[in-house]
C-alpha cells in the first residue's frame, strides 16, 4: 500500500507538469489564433488601399511624372507578390468540395513539415491501395464470384471518394494540382459507383474481363507515377532546404525530364486503353438487354480519356515554361554575384 500511495504522489507531480504544459499549449494556440486573424486583416486591408492606389495610378497615367509613376508601379507589383507570400503561409478558405464534405472546418497546415508530411503520407496511401486494387483484381480474374466483384468495386468507390478528398486538402495548402486530376477522381468515384450498381447481365459479362485488364495497367501506371512524385516531392524539398539556385535546380529539371519522358508513353498507352473501353461500351449499349449502365460508363470513360489526354500534353509546354523561368533566375543571379564581386574588388 506504501509503495502505491508514493507511486500515486509521484504520479500527481508528473500530472501538475502535464497540467502547466498543456495550459502554455492552449494559450499559444490561442495566441496563433488572434496573430491569424490579425494577418488576415492586415493583408485584407493592404489589398484593397492597393486596389486604390492601382486605380488612381491609371488615372495618372498622363499628367504625372512618369519615371516616378513606373516605380510606383514596380514597387507595388512587388509588394502584391510578398502578399500572396504571407498569404501561403496562413490558414485558407476550403473549396466548395471540402465544405460539402467536411463543414467549414480549418484544413490548412501550420508549417512545411505538416504539409510534407501530408502529401507524402498520401503518394504511399495511393500506392498501398493500388496493391490492395491489384490484389482483389487478380482474385476476380480467378473467382467468378459476384459478392468478390462487389467488395471490388466498392472498395473502389471508398478510394476514389477519399483521394478526392485528401487531394482538396492538399490544394486548401497550396498544391498547384490542376483541376482536372481532382475533377478525374471525383468523376472516377462516380464511375465506380455506376459499375457497382450495374446488375450481373450479359453486357457486364462480356464487360468483366476488360475491365480487370484495364486495372491491372492502371496499378503499374500508377506505381510508376508514385515513383516520380515521390522522387519530385523529396528533391523539392532538399531544394527549399538547401536555397540554392545554381546546379541543384538544373539537376532537379534533367531529372524531371528523364523521369517524365519514360512516363508519358505509358500514360498515353493507358489513356488508350480508356478510349477502348468507351468504344467497346458504346457498341455494348445497343445490346438488347443493355442497361442504362452501359452507355453512362462509356461516356465517362470517354470524358477521362479527353481530359487526361489533353491536361497530361498541356503538362509538356507548362514544363517548358517553368523551365525557362528558372533558368531566367539562374542567370540573374549569376549575372547579380558577377557584378557584386566586381564591385567588392573595386571597393
Ligand atoms: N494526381 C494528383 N496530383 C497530381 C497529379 C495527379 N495525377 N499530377 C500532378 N499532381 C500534383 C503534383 O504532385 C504537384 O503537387 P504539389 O504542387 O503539391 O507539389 C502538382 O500537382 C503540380 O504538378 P505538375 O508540375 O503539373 O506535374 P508533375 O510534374 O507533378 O506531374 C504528370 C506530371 C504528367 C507526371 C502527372 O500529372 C501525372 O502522372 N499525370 C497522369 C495521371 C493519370 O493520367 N492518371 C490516370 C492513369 S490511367
Amino acid at each position: 500500500m506504501g509503495d502505491l500511495i508514493e507511486e500515486w504522489e509521484e504520479l500527481a507531480k508528473d500530472y501538475k507538469q502535464l497540467e502547466t504544459v498543456n495550459d502554455t499549449y492552449l494559450r499559444k494556440l490561442k495566441e496563433i489564433s488572434n496573430l491569424q486573424q490579425t494577418c488576415l486583416k492586415h493583408l485584407k486591408h493592404q489589398r484593397y488601399r492597393l486596389n486604390i492606389m492601382n486605380k488612381t495610378i491609371k488615372h495618372l497615367q498622363q499628367s504625372t511624372n512618369k519615371d516616378a509613376l513606373r516605380n510606383l508601379e514596380n514597387d507595388i507589383m512587388k509588394r502584391e507578390a510578398e502578399l500572396q507570400l504571407i498569404e501561403q503561409s496562413l490558414p485558407k478558405q476550403s473549396g466548395a468540395y471540402l465544405k460539402i464534405v467536411l463543414g467549414n472546418i480549418d484544413v490548412s497546415f501550420l508549417n512545411k513539415e505538416g504539409k510534407f508530411r501530408y502529401k507524402d503520407e498520401f503518394e504511399k496511401f495511393k500506392l498501398i491501395n493500388h496493391f490492395i486494387a491489384f490484389g482483389l483484381t487478380i482474385i476476380n480474374f480467378y473467382f467468378d464470384f459476384r459478392p468478390l466483384q462487389l467488395l471490388y468495386l466498392a472498395f473502389l468507390v471508398w478510394y476514389y471518394c477519399t483521394i478526392s478528398i485528401r487531394e482538396s486538402i492538399l490544394k486548401a495548402n497550396g498544391s498547384r494540382i490542376k483541376g482536372w486530376w481532382r475533377m478525374h477522381h471525383i468523376l472516377s468515384t462516380v464511375c465506380s459507383g455506376v459499375l457497382l450498381v450495374w446488375p450481373e447481365s450479359e453486357t457486364w459479362s462480356e464487360f468483366k474481363q476488360q475491365f480487370l485488364w484495364y486495372n491491372i495497367y492502371n496499378c503499374f501506371i500508377q506505381y510508376l507515377q508514385f515513383k516520380y512524385q515521390r522522387g519530385a516531392l523529396y528533391r523539392l524539398k532538399a531544394l527549399g532546404e538547401r536555397d540554392n539556385m545554381d546546379i541543384t535546380i538544373e539537376g532537379f529539371h534533367s531529372w524531371m525530364w528523364r523521369g517524365l519522358t519514360f512516363l508519358l508513353p505509358f500514360l498515353f498507352i493507358g489513356y488508350t486503353f480508356q478510349l477502348v473501353n468507351a468504344l467497346v461500351l458504346y457498341n455494348l449499349s445497343y445490346h438488347p438487354k443493355a442497361t442504362w449502365h452501359v452507355i453512362v460508363s462509356s461516356v465517362l470513360f470517354f470524358i477521362f480519356f479527353v481530359g487526361n489526354t489533353t491536361t497530361t500534353i498541356m503538362v509538356v509546354p507548362d514544363k517548358i515554361r517553368e523551365k525557362m523561368r528558372f533558368q531566367c533566375r539562374v542567370m540573374t543571379q549569376r549575372l547579380y554575384n558577377v557584378v557584386n564581386e566586381k564591385v567588392i574588388k573595386i571597393g
